[in-house]
């Protein structure tokens, strides 16, 4: 036990994220886990029945967020929190998420069988849809934990066959007061999130650990093109209002504007198409896109915002469609608490693993659980930086050290003074 910081049990830890990436509505490796899904339920059950065999006591919000609590000498003292999602987007991998929820019960039981006291209690939160499949917007969970989201935004929600969240939260059980899902002010002391880093960086650079100073703000759009339809073979092109060629007009233009937008830190995708009536002797009528589009800093995203609004005013006049912008999201980007960074910082160093200050491109609960306490999230290396594709990994070393980490910061955490 170098530095009297706990070893995890990496083999154990190993077994169960195999374990976890079987329950997938996909064949496996390839892992695909929505929101309220059989699998997802199934996921649920099984970090359930973890979290209660370690002897923390478990509770589940209306919204389907799990905590896991080990409670400690001042159980009324505002909690130290970690965790992560184990919800999967579709043809995804087996870490995304995964590692901070068992890395997060790993590091627990790690501090458990040093025979670890805590005083501020610490709490392994599993949080719901961090991804956006089932309604179109990442982070529900945390986002209503935060108290980051109207109710009456919630409620409006709709999946792709209709369902609300409160038709598929009764199936899940979940009949709790969607009103009872904020937290109260400073439940959580701090809160740090292990997760693989979805980038290059560290593993380019060699270094086991990433130290997280801010996360880059999300925003996301549906767009609705209507153009006209009719026969493929009757309709002669001169004159066409193709919904579907606007709309590939625009997700050219949405690709320019991030790389027009003054700073290389933008991005932006065109994710989800859906053409109408998407049949091959058809023309289009119809296009509904969904663009997703982030930044570190808010102006050069908006520059973004900007550039493609007035390429998508020219298109429809040119082509003679209708285009309606809705935003989905438009979150701020969020800052690693300088301290809990430090704190960090420091275990690394007592465990001899090199760290770097960085930037998470990806989005996180993180993002939300900053808006309501001290909040950093530890990197670890994925291979090629692959993430979002069933060839994503993470070394079983790495992960390790990462729950090591993650260990030595909750239990430093646990101490900070009431
Ligand atoms: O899309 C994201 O950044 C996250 O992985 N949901
Ligand atoms: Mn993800
Ligand atoms: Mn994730």
């Amino acid at each position: 036990m170098s530095a009297g910081l706990p070893e995890v049990d990496s083999a154990l830890l190993q077994k169960r994220i195999q374990e976890l990436s079987l329950l997938t509505e996909a064949t496996p490796p390839v892992v695909t886990r929505v929101l309220f899904s059989d699998a997802d339920l199934h996921g649920r059950d099984y970090l359930r029945r973890l979290c209660e065999d370690a002897g923390l006591s478990v509770r589940v919000d209306a919204v389907g967020n799990m905590f896991a609590r080990w409670k400690g000498s001042a159980p009324d003292a505002p909690a130290v929190a970690t965790g992560s999602h184990t919800d999967a987007i579709p043809n995804a991998g087996k870490f995304d998420g995964v590692v901070g929820v068992l890395g997060g019960l790993a590091a627990i039981e790690a501090l458990q069988e040093a025979g670890f006291k805590p005083m501020r209690s610490i709490e392994l939160v599993v949080f719901t849809a961090e991804e956006p499949t089932r309604f179109g917007i990442g982070c529900l969970g945390s986002r209503m934990l935060a108290g980051a989201i109207p109710l009456e935004k919630v409620r409006a929600l709709r999946d792709a066959e209709g369902a609300t969240l409160d038709d598929l939260r009764e199936r899940a059980g979940l009949k709790a007061p969607l009103e009872s899902v904020a937290l109260p002010e400073n439940f959580y002391s701090a809160f740090v999130e292990l997760h693989i880093e979805q980038g290059p960086l560290l593993e380019r650079e060699h270094i086991p650990i990433g130290i997280v100073q801010a996360i880059a703000g999300p925003s996301a759009y549906r767009v609705r093109i209507t153009g006209e339809g009719g026969h493929a073979g009757a309709v002669l092109m001169r004159g066409r209002r193709d919904a579907s060629l606007a709309a590939s007009e625009l997700a050219l233009a949405v690709e320019q504007a991030a790389l027009d937008s003054g700073s290389p830190d933008t991005v932006a995708t065109t994710g989800k198409w859906e053409i109408f009536p998407n049949a091959i002797n058809s023309v289009p009528c119809g296009a509904t896109l969904e663009i997703d589009l982030r930044d570190i800093t808010l102006e050069t995203r908006d520059r973004a915002l900007m550039l493609m609004r007035q390429a998508s005013d020219s298109i429809a006049s040119r082509r003679a469609v209708k285009i309606a912008w809705e935003e989905i999201n438009a979150d701020p980007p969020a800052d690693g608490d300088p301290r809990t960074m430090g704190i960090t910082e420091d275990v690394a160093l007592k465990l001899d693993l090199a760290s770097t200050r960085m930037v998470s491109r990806a989005y996180h609960d993180s993002l939300f659980m900053a808006r309501i306490c001290p909040t950093t999230m530890i990197f670890i290396p994925c291979r090629n930086g692959y993430s979002h594709r069933p060839e994503e990994y993470s070394d079983p070393a790495h992960i390790a050290a990462g729950a090591r980490v993650l260990a030595g910061t909750l239990a430093r955490l646990s101490y900070e003074p009431l």
